[in-house]
């Protein structure tokens, strides 16, 4: 079929109330289930299977880099608006083995494109290959688009931003759909940005380390741009966290306004408000506690927080919380802090066991840079940020 004939069939569906075209969007991706793979960061994949069992109420299966399972749509519409651990979402579309373009593009042709894609769609298509016989990743890029592009009204160079997954390795290829666009840490909360903010899918994930389940008192005494308060306060507050932004699959043909604006409004009517904040927030830089300040001020869940300019060392945690929580750092590293960063980590244990005892920590710091030995009662968890080698410290203090 060529693109003349996919028009006139579109057409010709148009004239028929798109009830024909309709119809076979609720047959072939509406009603059926489909395979999801979500991303997590890495060394969080077994963090992330939990939480999608727990939020989802359905069985995940491990994968490399992250879980899949087997849902309809609604399903991937509440993943995306509830799960705080992944970073992306992609619906497979299909798999096979192929050793030439012909196969490939024969394959590729076989995925009723014009049923997941939205007629205006601007198709990016990115390729990894690994031990295959079509081992140029651009050729094959080329070819899955031409295929793809004959299938939508628009010819894919529309104006609705939306890449598809090519995965090579031994000849078999996984063809997938991004469902949700920018990533899930960009949460669209923060309107400004900071000195080395740490990504809010690995924040939260470190909060969960250090048992923090948004129920008790937290600080965050290097705040910064804020971002372990604000994953918290969503926490703490039952805020969906994909509540403020919006997704890929927001322009398919499948997407079904009335259903998601009914999760979302469920989602928001069980925003849970505080009568007193229970997260502390403070920095010794004015300009980012009054960034913060202006973000959380637009936000349901920023009555959860409160916020000040102050040095953590002279901080007294009793006039935080009378009953110790978790604090939680990703303190300055790098060339900038002087005598190192594992002499600045080293003051900041000796200082949390001095003043801040009873409280679970959490500080997340460069692989390279954990003083060792580490105290008493404190392990590490490797994970990796934007190709970063990280450990996060963990313990009580006594
Ligand atoms: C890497 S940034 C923290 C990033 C933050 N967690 C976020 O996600 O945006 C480190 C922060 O520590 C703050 N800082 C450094 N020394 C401090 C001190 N003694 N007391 C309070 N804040 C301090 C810096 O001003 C900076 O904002």
């Amino acid at each position: 079929m060529d693109c003349e004939d996919v028009m006139s069939e579109r057409q010709q569906e148009k004239k028929a109330g798109d009830s024909a075209f309709e119809k076979r969007v609720r047959r072939r991706v509406a009603a059926r289930e489909h395979t999801f793979y979500v991303g997590a960061t890495p060394g969080l994949g077994g963090l992330l299977a939990r939480e999608a069992e727990a939020r989802l109420g359905l069985d995940v299966t491990r994968v490399t880099g992250g879980v899949e399972f087997s849902a309809r749509l609604e399903t991937l519409w509440e993943a995306a608006l509830h799960l705080r651990l992944a970073n992306r979402i992609l619906v497979r579309l299909s798999t096979f083995t192929a050793d030439g373009f012909n196969r490939l593009e024969r394959r590729t042709a076989e995925i009723p494109w014009e049923l997941w894609l939205p007629a205006d769609a601007d198709i990016e298509v990115v390729v990894t290959t690994h031990h295959c016989r079509l081992y140029h990743s651009g050729a094959v890029a080329e070819r899955v688009e031409k295929v793809v592009a004959k299938a939508l009204p628009g010819g894919g160079k529309g104006t609705v931003p939306q890449k598809i997954y090519v995965r090579g390795e031994d000849d078999h290829f996984t063809l997938s759909l991004d469902a949700v666009g920018d990533p899930l840490f960009k949460r669209q909360v923060k309107t400004h940005g900071g000195r080395a903010p740490i990504r809010e899918t690995l924040a939260s994930a470190i909060l969960a380390m250090a048992g923090y389940t948004g129920d008790g008192p937290l600080a965050d005494p290097m705040c910064g741009a804020g971002t372990f308060s604000l994953e918290a306060a969503m926490l703490a507050t039952h805020t969906p966290p994909g509540l403020f932004r919006q997704f890929a699959f927001e322009a398919w043909p499948s997407f079904r306004e009335k259903g998601f604006a009914h999760l979302k409004r469920e989602g928001e009517v069980g925003i849970r408000r505080f009568e007193a904040p229970m997260i502390f927030a403070s920095d010794l830089d004015e300009g980012a506690v009054g960034r913060l300040g202006k973000t959380l001020a637009g936000m349901p869940f920023g009555g959860a927080v409160s916020l000040q300019v102050a040095d953590f060392f002279a901080l007294n945690p009793a006039s935080l919380s009378a009953d110790p929580g978790v604090v939680v750092f990703n303190p300055p590293y790098g060339k900038r802090i002087k005598g190192g960063n594992d002499a600045f980590v080293k003051r900041l244990l000796a200082h949390l066991g001095a003043e801040w005892k009873g409280w679970k920590t959490a500080i997340a710091v460069p692989k390279a840079q954990v003083p060792r030995p580490l105290p008493e009662g404190f392990h590490e968890h490797p994970m990796s940020h934007g190709g970063l080698d990280l450990s996060v410290i963990i313990g009580k203090l006594p």
